[in-house]
C-alpha cells in the first residue's frame, strides 16, 4: 500500500512536470509589460528581421524569459497584429503548443519596437528551427489546411498522417480548423530538437475560411473511402478532444467581443469595419461546423473501437 502512495505521488510529480515544462516553453509571465517594470532589465539579444516585417529578439534578464517584439512594416497590417492576438488567447484556452501573443499600445515605449509611435505584439519566443529550413518536404510533413497553389483545401490524409507523428500537431491543427487559420505552412511550424516537441507561430491568417467545414467534408468522405488506421485514430481522437475544450471555452459571441476590445485599442474602429465584418461571419461559420465535425470524428472514432 505503502507502496503504490509512493507510486501515484510520482506520477503527480511527473505530471507537475510536464505541464511546469510546457509552461516555460510556450507561455510566459508577460510581467514585463507591466508599467511598473524596469525596462533596464530588457537586453535585445537577436532579430529575424524580413522583408515584410521587424521580429526583435528580447530577453527580460530578470526572469531570464525569452520574446519576440513583432511588427509589421505595413500600417495596414495593424489588424493581421489584433488577429495574432486574438487566436492567442484561444490557443492558450486549449494549452495549445503555439506562441502567447500580447498588445504593446502604439503609446507605449518598449525595447525592440521600431515604429514607435505604432502598436507591436509581444510574442513568448518558441525553441525549435521551422519545418522549412530543416528541409521538410511540404508535400509529406506539413498541417497546413488551405494552400491553393499546393490544392489544400481543407484537412487531408496526409495531413492526418503528420498529425499522428506528435501530439503537438494534433493540437495545432484543431486550433487551426477551429479558427479557420492558414498560417502554419513550413515556415511557421518550429520543432525543438532537444526535446521532440513541435509549436506554432504566427497566427495572423485566421477566420479567412470555413476550415471546419471543408474538415468535415473531407474526414467524411476519407472515412467512406477507407478506414482510418489506428495511428491516424489517435491523431485524430487529439484532434477532436482540442477541438472539444475550444469550442466549450470559445463561444462565438465572446471572440466576437474580444475583436472589437482589440479594435477599439487601435482608434481606427471605423478603418476596419469591412474586416471586422467578415471575421465575425467566419467566426459564427467554423464554430457551427465545427460542432458537426466533432459529432462525425465522435462517430468515426467510435466505430473503430469496436
Ligand atoms: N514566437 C517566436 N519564437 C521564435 N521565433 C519567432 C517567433 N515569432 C517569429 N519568429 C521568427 O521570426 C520570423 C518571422 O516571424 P513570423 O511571425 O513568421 O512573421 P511573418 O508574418 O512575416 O511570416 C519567423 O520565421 C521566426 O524565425
Ligand atoms: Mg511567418
Amino acid at each position: 500500500m505503502i507502496c503504490s502512495i509512493s507510486y501515484y505521488i510520482k506520477i503527480v510529480f511527473m505530471i507537475c512536470l510536464l505541464s511546469a515544462t510546457e509552461l516555460v516553453k510556450c507561455k510566459a509571465s508577460f510581467e514585463i509589460l507591466d508599467p511598473s517594470y524596469d525596462q533596464k532589465n530588457i537586453k535585445i539579444i537577436g532579430q529575424r528581421n524580413k522583408k515584410t516585417v521587424y521580429v526583435i529578439i528580447v530577453e527580460d534578464q530578470l526572469y531570464k524569459e525569452k520574446y519576440c517584439v513583432k511588427q509589421y512594416c505595413l500600417a495596414d497590417k495593424i489588424f493581421d497584429s489584433l488577429i495574432e492576438i486574438l487566436i492567442s488567447g484561444i490557443a492558450e484556452s486549449a494549452n495549445v503548443p503555439v506562441n502567447r501573443v500580447k498588445l504593446i499600445p502604439a503609446e507605449v515605449f518598449f525595447p525592440g519596437k521600431f515604429y514607435k509611435k505604432r502598436m507591436a505584439t509581444l510574442h513568448t519566443f518558441v525553441p525549435g528551427k521551422s519545418l522549412h529550413s530543416l528541409h521538410y518536404d511540404p508535400e509529406k510533413f506539413s498541417i497546413q489546411q488551405f494552400k491553393k497553389e499546393r490544392g489544400i483545401f481543407g484537412i487531408t490524409r496526409t495531413i492526418i498522417n503528420f498529425m499522428s507523428s506528435s501530439p503537438n500537431l494534433s493540437q495545432i491543427a484543431a486550433l487551426d480548423t477551429f479558427t479557420g487559420s492558414q498560417s502554419h505552412g513550413g515556415g511557421n511550424i518550429l520543432f525543438d530538437e532537444e526535446s521532440n516537441d513541435f509549436y506554432g507561430i504566427d497566427l495572423k491568417k485566421a477566420f479567412r475560411k470555413n476550415l471546419s467545414r471543408l474538415a468535415y467534408e473531407n474526414i467524411k468522405k476519407m472515412d467512406a473511402e477507407k478506414l482510418f488506421t489506428s495511428c491516424q485514430i489517435d491523431a485524430l481522437k487529439i484532434y477532436r478532444d482540442t477541438l472539444k475544450k475550444l469550442i466549450a471555452r470559445n463561444l462565438p459571441s465572446d471572440i466576437c467581443k474580444k475583436l472589437d476590445a482589440l479594435v477599439k485599442t487601435t482608434n481606427l474602429n471605423n478603418k476596419f469595419v469591412p474586416a471586422t465584418r467578415k471575421c465575425k461571419v467566419m467566426i459564427f461559420q467554423n464554430y457551427d461546423s465545427a460542432q458537426k465535425l466533432i459529432v462525425l470524428l465522435g462517430e468515426i472514432i467510435k466505430k473503430h473501437t469496436k
